[in-house]
């Protein structure tokens, strides 16, 4: 590997510049000697919650965890259903199955990778009780046709906003929409900890309370565990990263948008992939630059960036639906088993430069010649 290969992600300069503060924020959780729910998890859960606008800001140990406790704290029960996307990553469903409820997959559309909302209604059943949109990498999923079924059917929506911290459903919040949210500080992610970590958001105060005791061991007053929870709570040397990490990620969401404009405008008329939509109602924060590659030419253009030292990924080669414990109950949703086919993720980070992004379209347009 030479030594200038382009990775897909390059969390160094972030370190860097916040070098002297994690430091002091890892040494101040050392000395205080408070390694669990220490005052660090406080105050990350109070300055989220300021940051976001909701009144509970639960922490987690992962983004998974905060979406089986989402699903559980609004009620979600064994043999329910739940709608939501095939085009994900796995904990998205998988947090389903753990509970004992049904994943029902609703295809996708093209353009922004999310969940097609005009098929949802089809998919009601008298067991649906939930909704479970995601908003893939940073684009926020049109949520107000799921609001309306929801109101309708007397469904709730748990929003998976993993991939898209400070990202806008129409001038809104992401995670502040739907009844409540699941977030992920995975060290890749927009807002990221330096190991696992997740919050539970919502402003409903039963489901918060319920969030709260499922993650300590379904218990609101220590040892008087009242149902079957989980050691689920967000570390406090993770909660002492994240907030040194907070107040930059506006800084670093204009960054990523910057990259992305950069791209747009060096792939604009390059023949044979389509370049990512921003939908008028999204204030997209590009967790990912997922281009398309037309004419099964995919997997070819990867190896040959790969071969000329870009890095790339593919988020996600196999839809969750064709993944082997669902593949059995025939599912077929030709949008998302394309962009399964289709997707590729190119580099991108806050601080990407300009120099970097234009070898990356180089290596491109000469992978597609
Ligand atoms: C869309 C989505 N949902 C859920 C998760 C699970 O989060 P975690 O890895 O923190 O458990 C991830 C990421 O890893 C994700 O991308």
């Amino acid at each position: 590997m030479s030594d200038n290969r382009i990775p897909v992600l390059d969390l160094s300069p972030e370190i860097e510049s916040l070098w002297d503060e994690l430091n002091a924020a890892f040494q101040s959780v050392l000395r205080s000697g408070q390694f669990i729910m220490g005052p660090a998890v406080r105050d990350f859960e109070a300055k989220i919650a300021s940051y976001l606008g909701v009144k509970h800001a639960v922490g987690m140990n992962s983004g998974t965890d905060a979406l089986v406790i989402g699903l559980r704290a609004l009620g979600v029960q064994p043999g329910d259903e739940v709608i939501t996307t095939p085009f994900s990553f796995f904990a998205t469903a998988e947090a389903v199955s753990i509970i004992g409820a049904t994943p029902v997959f609703v295809d996708i559309e093209l353009d922004t990778f999310n969940l097609d909302v005009s098929q949802v209604a089809a998919a009601i059943t008298p067991r649906t009780k939930a909704i479970l949109p995601v908003h893939l990498y940073g684009h926020a999923a049109d949520l107000d046709p799921l609001l309306a079924l929801a109101r309708q059917h007397g469904l709730r929506i748990l929003e998976d906003v993993a991939q898209a911290f400070s990202g806008e459903y129409k001038g809104r919040k992401l995670g502040t929409i739907g009844d409540a949210a699941a977030f992920s500080f995975f060290p890749s992610k927009n807002l990221g900890a330096y190991g696992d970590a997740g919050l539970f958001a919502t402003n409903d105060d039963g489901a918060a309370s319920m969030a709260r005791m499922l993650r300590v061991h379904g218990s609101l007053r220590k040892y008087h565990n009242e149902v079957v929870g989980y050691n689920s709570r967000l570390d406090t040397l993770q909660a002492a990263i994240l907030n040194v990490k907070l107040p930059h990620v506006d800084e670093w969401s204009a960054g990523r948008r910057m990259a992305a404009a950069r791209y747009n405008e060096l792939l604009r008329d390059l023949p044979g992939i389509v370049t990512p939509c921003e939908k008028p109602y999204a204030h997209h924060v590009y967790h990912q630059y997922t281009v398309r590659v037309l004419d099964g030419r995919r997997d070819a253009v990867q190896a040959a960036l790969d071969a000329a030292g870009v890095s790339t990924m593919i988020y996600y080669p196999v839809p969750i639906h064709r993944l082997p414990i669902y593949a059995g109950q025939g599912y077929h949703l030709p949008q998302a088993e394309r962009a399964a086919a289709e997707a590729l993720s190119l580099p991108i980070w806050p601080q990407i430069t300009a120099d970097v992004q234009q070898r990356v379209a180089d290596a491109l347009r000469a992978a597609l010649e």
